[in-house]
């Protein structure tokens, strides 16, 4: 049995809801508290095992490659200051723990495309998939990316996490139907990008987090642009679904859409209270 072993951060997208913000700042490097959301996710992947980053990048985003590296002249102005070089350790703890490696996706086709341009660097390897705007709290429970290994060690198969949403917002997600295997994972039997309320199979919405098996870039490979004129993901797990290939697994806790204004607000006072109160 193949182990999830690395972790894909699609990262090229423009963040247009966050202009002009994300004009010369990459969406995933704006701060929650006192990290940028690309530290929630690879700090979730890394806790899960999946210690083999890869980033996909487009242009003005090389602020994300520099936030994964030492940062020398930074850390020797600070040695005279203690506290504030401490401030430096959860993130070179990170760059300690893991391993980076970016590529560029050229042209923003859609995160379909996104995740084909990962192919030399994945192999031919299960891999976890983290859309860093979405920032997930769990609590107590494992991180959602350690939840969905387990998962996929068992069924063996592409997972998606998936949470219930209301009727109304189906339109913002790409939503699953499918027979429930056990409490909170269900077989995939269909997959609908983006349907309207009423078109929408149910209101298991897919997040942001994925585990997918490499059979996925051979159907990438020939996958059209599809909704929005974009490569979707959605639309070759679709064929892998059809063969009961795709898992959706409805993951325990919070996740937080920091892609939206309304959601990183919500993620900024979740965090900010939870740090008064510790
Ligand atoms: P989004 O749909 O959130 O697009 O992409 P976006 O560009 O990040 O943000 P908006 O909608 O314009 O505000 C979902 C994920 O897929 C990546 C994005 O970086 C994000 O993590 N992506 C999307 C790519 O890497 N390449 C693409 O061509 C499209």
């Amino acid at each position: 049995m193949s182990k999830v072993k690395k972790c894909l951060f699609p990262a090229a997208g423009y963040g247009t809801r966050f202009l002009p913000a994300t004009k010369s700042v990459p969406k995933e490097m704006l701060p929650v508290m006192d990290k940028p959301l690309i530290h929630y996710g690879v700090e979730e992947a890394i806790d899960a095992g999946l210690d083999e980053i890869n980033i996909i990048l487009g242009r003005g985003k090389s602020a994300i490659e520099d936030y994964f590296d030492k940062n020398y002249e930074l850390e020797t102005e600070l040695q005279a200051k203690p506290k504030k070089l401490k401030l430096l350790n959860p993130i070179n703890d990170l760059i300690e723990r893991g391993t980076f490696t970016f590529r560029r996706q050229g042209a923003m086709l859609g995160l379909g495309d996104a995740i084909n341009k990962a192919q030399s660097m994945i192999g031919d390897e299960p891999f976890g998939v983290v859309l860093a705007d979405d920032v997930c709290e769990t609590g107590s429970e494992d991180g959602v990316m350690k939840q969905m290994v387990e998962v996929y060690e068992k069924y063996q198969c592409s997972v998606v996490a998936i949470m219930e949403v209301p009727n109304e917002k189906t339109e913002s997600y790409g939503v699953i139907a499918g027979t429930e295997e056990e409490s909170g994972v269900y077989r995939v039997s269909e997959m609908v990008e983006k349907p309207k309320p009423e078109d929408a199979p149910t209101n298991l919405a897919i997040i942001g987090r994925y585990i997918l098996s490499p059979d996925v870039f051979e159907i990438l490979d020939r996958t059209e642009a599809g909704a929005g004129g974009e490569i979707q993901i959605t639309d070759a797990l679709k064929e892998l679904a059809k063969d009961g290939k795709v898992v959706a697994y409805k993951f325990k806790g919070e996740r937080f859409d920091c892609g939206s204004v309304d959601g990183y607000m919500d993620a900024m006072n979740h965090f900010y209270t939870k740090l008064k109160n510790s």
